[in-house]
């Protein structure tokens, strides 16, 4: 890791499901378990609610790596939510990737309402791969930059 890359503070949003993902921040919060303030944590029904438009967006308004944590796979609170979600984000990953956004800077995790220790560590990891890759140069709209 480069001395430029030890001072940058990542812009990362996570997209959590409000029945898994959410529940397993909040364990990870009540279990003094840490993870990096760049995180900031968007409250979703479902995983499936998040429009792939929505992590266009996280990217153009200057986000440097965006996360969707959702419920384990046949664990949905609606039953297939997240089924979609994985065909859907796979698809618009190797679509950012063809774009110059790094695979890295995109990721897909399940994570339950019983594991804070896994939100936590996830997070941290993410951090440290968003950090290693730098700011992201894609798709960021000039007029959102401060
Ligand atoms: Fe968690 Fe659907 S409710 S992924």
């Amino acid at each position: 890791m480069s001395i430029a890359n030890e001072s940058f503070r990542p812009k990362i949003v996570a997209f959590c499901c409000n029945w898994c993902s959410y529940a397993g921040a909040d364990l990870a919060g009540s279990s003094r378990l840490s993870y990096p303030a760049d995180v900031k944590i968007i409250r979703v029904p479902c995983s499936c609610r998040v429009n792939p438009m929505f992590i266009l967006r996280a990217f153009e308004r200057g986000a440097d790596g965006v996360i969707l944590c959702g419920c384990h796979p046949g664990d949905c609170h609606y039953t297939t939510g997240n089924y979609y979600t994985r065909r859907r984000m796979t698809l618009l990953f190797s679509m950012l990737d063809f774009l110059g956004v790094e695979n890295g800077r995109t990721r897909v995790e399940w994570v339950s309402a019983a594991e804070g220790v896994k939100f936590s560590a996830t997070m941290n990891e993410f951090v440290e791969t968003i950090r290693a890759l730098g700011p992201n140069v894609r798709l960021g709209d000039l007029r959102c930059r401060s």
